[in-house]
């Protein structure tokens, strides 16, 4: 392996050319970096080992617990995590401004290519955010609107992409929000129509969608549902939030057509807690005022707002590990490949649905791989239940799932067919127990 054909390992260097990073910190970067991309493909051509990627996350299948809820939460490679940490100390060792700003500079730039690339948008478009909560409320503070103008959201998007427009119109009580339910609707076409039934032209300013349900798992078809927007006014803002979907899809931004997208690092991405991005189309960018104004990551204060993606991202001292950390992530994701990464998670979900439709569970997620991703939500009719057995899971087996909707059960490339497996036998199990020992005392539950 030549590392110097890596961006992360460029960095590094450059890091330890500059002082920033130690010897020790360099020499165990580049050990444990030439073991990963080793690991993951001896060649361009060859498939990915699995096994291999499994034993590049810390947790012990029964020492710890498995997680199988992405959705909400990822562990991090190890590799990464720990050069993130290191990298911590050492800038704990001199946090002179000199250092930093070459820091900051030398990363964000990096990370930044790199993303951009991934996403196919330019640089310029491209902002870091804190997660995908801060990169929504960037769409939902930060237009201006004249009485009567009109946002369409979905029933199911997330609360910073749906509460969060009800907050904002306590502000402004002249906009009007309409709701989409999708219920029901059992094709791409049906509910691109539900969609489209609510767009008016000149008064419609915002039409905004989660790309995958964090609720229900149905993925919405949004190239098709941006360009049939657009088709009746060109001028809405078609913002995507794209939580449950980045890091998993190999994506193209400006083919699928949105004008605006969100998501966290911390979820399907594997990267750095308390990260994510907003891309926004160069032409839309100017028409939103940011959330904040403060020092930019190289630690300037521009005189005015910026007019590229820079303009949300005036966000004061961040924490350059973690931008290290986004771009390490990237890297590694790259080399696996993203159509990959997507087909090994519809392989596992496959299983596990299988498995879930023997047992007689109802999904309210589709059955049709098109329709779904990786949240798979197992239908309840009395919620109560699907909280017991998400309570059962983790205190008999150490299994993490979450309660969202029912049992909802998100695995990724982490996860291999044995935790599956695992699974499918404690749900059995459990549906086995008598009555009586299947606690069903309702816990409080935090629905994400
Ligand atoms: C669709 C969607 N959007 C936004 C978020 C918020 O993510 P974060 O808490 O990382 O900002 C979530 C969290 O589950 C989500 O599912």
């Amino acid at each position: 392996m030549v590392p110097s054909q890596f961006v992360t390992y460029e960095v590094a260097k450059k890091l330890f050319d500059l002082n920033v990073i130690s010897r020790a910190t360099f020499l165990s970067f580049k050990k444990e970096f030439a073991k990963v991309m080793k690991g993951l493909r001896k060649e361009a051509t060859t498939t990915v080992d699995w096994d291999a990627v499994r034993d590049m996350f810390d947790f012990d299948d029964y020492a710890d617990g498995v997680p199988i809820n992405a959705a909400n939460l990822c562990p991090s490679f190890h590799a990464v995590q720990e050069h993130v940490n290191q990298l911590g100390i050492d800038m704990n060792k001199d946090v002179s401004i000199q250092k930093r700003t070459s820091v900051f500079a030398t990363i964000i730039d990096d990370a930044r290519a790199l993303i951009a690339q991934q996403l196919n948008i330019s640089t310029a478009e491209l902002a870091f955010m804190r997660n995908a909560t801060e990169a929504n409320n960037i769409i939902n503070n930060g237009l201006d609107f004249n009485a009567g103008e009109e946002v369409v959201i979905w029933s199911e998007n997330h609360g910073s992409n749906n509460r969060a427009w009800a907050i904002r119109q306590q502000r402004n009580p002249n906009i009007k929000i309409i709701t989409v339910d999708l219920t029901g609707a059992t094709t791409d076409q049906e509910v691109i129509n539900r969609f489209v039934a609510q767009v008016k032209p000149g008064v419609t300013r915002v039409v905004t969608f989660s790309e995958i349900s964090n609720e229900s798992g149905l993925r919405i078809p949004s190239k098709d549902l941006c360009s049939e927007v657009h088709a009746v006014d060109p001028n809405v803002h078609v913002h995507v939030d794209g939580a449950q979907g980045w890091g998993v899809l190999e994506h193209d931004l400006q083919d699928m057509g949105c004008d605006s997208y969100a998501a966290s690092a911390h979820k399907w991405f594997l990267g750095p807690k308390e990260a994510g991005i907003l891309y926004m189309k160069a032409a839309r960018i100017t028409n939103f005022w940011p959330n904040n104004f403060g020092y930019d990551a190289k630690i300037i204060l521009p005189e005015e707002l910026y007019t590229d993606a820079r303009r949300f991202e005036t966000l004061g001292q961040r924490n350059d590990p973690t931008l290290m950390g986004l771009l390490y992530t990237a890297e590694i994701l790259g080399t696996i490949r993203f159509t990959e990464i997507d087909q090994r998670i519809q392989f596992l979900v496959q299983k596990l649905i299988d498995g879930l439709l023997a047992m007689g569970y109802t999904l309210t997620t589709p059955t049709d791989p098109a329709r779904r991703h990786g949240v798979v939500v197992v239908h309840f009719d009395n919620p109560d239940e699907g909280v017991a057995l998400y309570n059962w899971l983790y205190k008999e087996h150490r299994i993490g799932v979450a309660s969202t909707g029912g049992l909802r059960i998100c695995p990724h490339i982490y996860n291999t067919e044995h935790h599956i497996d695992r699974l499918l036998a404690a749900i059995q199990e459990y549906n086995s127990l008598p009555a009586g020992d299947k606690s069903s005392k309702k816990t409080a539950t935090r629905k994400k």
